[in-house]
């Protein structure tokens, strides 16, 4: 399980991180650690996670992203300890964010030794070194880059220092909560005040890493083709339930057997319910208002035989719905594709009334923390609010383009309920001709057995009263 440094990282590629003129190399571990510093750096700074991962050289990529998840997991337990062994951190935001790495790797690698019968489940996706690997190395990714060259021996001095006073040290840091749980204070404040019974719970589960879900395409296939094809590749997989597939361990997609075929898609658990929860059947007029990357449009198409507009403001994610219709075999002539303001009906809609709407909203997404532990760093207090009114926005002006007797399902990726609950209660009260039908309302991802487990969701189904 140990991994132990430069022998783990076997792929051989032309990048050498701020060294161009040496020749290519195998990347070590250190090369790893400095990518990762470099990331948790634009995120500290208010970049998303996916997007600095997309600018590290493909070569580094899946090292640095597990390393990189794994710090966001353990981030506000890295500050609070750096905070107690560092009294005045140098002005210079990446060797504070080297910092912020390497004691979460460190402490991980600790934390593993000092397990005499480590878990498996715990362990699978986390990126566990030899501590004296990690400091050797963390020491190196330190000397390779000109402006942390000077701070080589106070990252030495506070990684070592560390292992001497671990325990002490651990148990002073986590005085604060954002220690315990990870999580910024307003976020811990506002679950707890949701969630009164299960706020502890909740945190902690935003910090395991979700399964690798799939949705079978049954267009294409079936989920006894595709658990055959998972089992002769040697891919550990169980059926969850209906068209969903979980891997035990997540891997890139174009090592799973079928993916180039258009058998299936990565889509969570919850997610895959927004398909089934639309009352859709064929030759009905559909529109899935924020369509993009187009996983439940998918869905849509490949449960019935529907006319379906796909609409999203963001046109480059708008090419994935494209993508992705293309790869599953779903593109055809009764799909159309507009990059529109769904809250501004006047500049999409033909006036034809739709027989049932998808409206998948944007939200602080943080129903997804599991999967994009970044995000609950980025998100601030004050989001819930703008996003509550922009939903609002949304669903209110997409009521008007539902035919009588039609449905619209509200959906979000958001355990807060702004987004959930109120939202759905507030749009029944300034709409009388809403009526609420069943629908799961809101799942909370608490799954103990991370096989089955899910996303948070909220779903709400409305039918549009004849
Ligand atoms: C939760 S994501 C949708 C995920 C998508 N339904 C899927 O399953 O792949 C929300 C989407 O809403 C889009 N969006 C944001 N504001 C919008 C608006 N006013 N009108 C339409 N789409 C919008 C975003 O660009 C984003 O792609």
């Amino acid at each position: 399980m140990i991994k132990s440094g430069e022998n783990e990282l076997t792929q051989v590629v032309a990048f050498v991180p701020n060294t161009p003129s040496k020749p290519s190399r195998t990347p070590t571990l250190s090369d790893t650690i400095l990518a990762s510093a470099q990331n948790v750096q634009a995120v500290l700074a208010g970049r998303s996670l996916s997007d600095s991962l997309a600018a590290t050289p493909a070569s580094l990529r899946a090292s640095t992203q597990s390393v990189a998840f794994h710090v966001m997991r353990r981030l506000g337990l890295a500050r609070a300890v750096k905070q107690i062994l560092v009294q005045r951190t140098p002005p210079n935001p990446l060797f504070d964010a080297l910092l912020l790495v390497s004691l979460t790797l460190l402490d991980t690698a600790l934390e593993y030794a000092d397990e005499a019968n480590p878990d498996p489940d715990k362990w699978r996706q986390a990126p566990v070194y030899a501590v004296h690997t990690v400091v050797d190395q963390a020491v190196t990714a330190a000397g390779s880059q000109h402006r942390m060259r000077n701070y080589k021996a106070l990252l030495n001095g506070t990684l070592r220092g560390f292992i001497r006073e671990r325990s002490a040290i651990l148990a002073q840091a986590r005085e604060n909560p954002e220690a315990v749980f990870n999580h910024p204070a307003w976020w811990i404040a506002q679950v707890r005040r949701s969630y009164p019974q299960q706020w502890q719970d909740l945190l902690h589960a935003a910090n395991v890493p979700g399964p690798m879900t799939l949705r079978v395409n049954l267009r294409q296939t079936t989920v006894a083709q595709v658990l055959d094809a998972l089992q002769a590749a040697h891919i550990p997989a169980i059926h969850v339930r209906d068209e969903a597939i979980a891997l035990l361990t997540p891997r890139p997609v174009n090592e799973v057997p079928g993916f180039e075929q258009g058998w299936w898609s990565v889509q969570d658990l919850a997610a895959q319910q927004a398909g089934r929860l639309l009352p859709i059947q064929p030759g009905m007029r559909v529109l899935d208002a924020c369509a993009a990357p187009g996983g439940k449009t998918a869905h849509l198409l490949e449960r019935a035989d529907v006319e379906l507009l796909a609409l999203d403001t963001d046109q480059v994610r708008l090419e994935r719905v494209a993508q992705n219709l293309e790869r599953l075999h779903l593109n055809n002539s009764s799909v159309s594709l507009c990059c529109a303001d769904a809250a501004d009906v006047s500049a999409w809609w033909d006036g034809r009334p739709f027989d049932a709407i998808l409206a998948d909203v944007p939200c602080t997404a943080s129903g997804v923390v599991r999967r994009h532990p970044d995000i609950r760093w980025l998100r601030r207090a004050a989001d819930i609010t703008k996003t509550a009114a922009l939903q609002r926005s949304i669903v209110d002006a997409l009521w008007t383009t539902v035919k009588p007797g039609g449905h619209l399902l509200y959906a979000t990726c958001s355990i807060f309920p702004q987004e959930g609950e109120q939202q759905a209660e507030r749009f029944s009260s300034r709409h009388p001709d809403a009526v609420r039908l069943a629908a799961p309302g809101q799942w909370l991802p608490l799954e103990k057995d991370q096989t089955v487990s899910h996303d948070g969701f909220f779903y709400a189904l409305f039918a549009k009263m004849a």
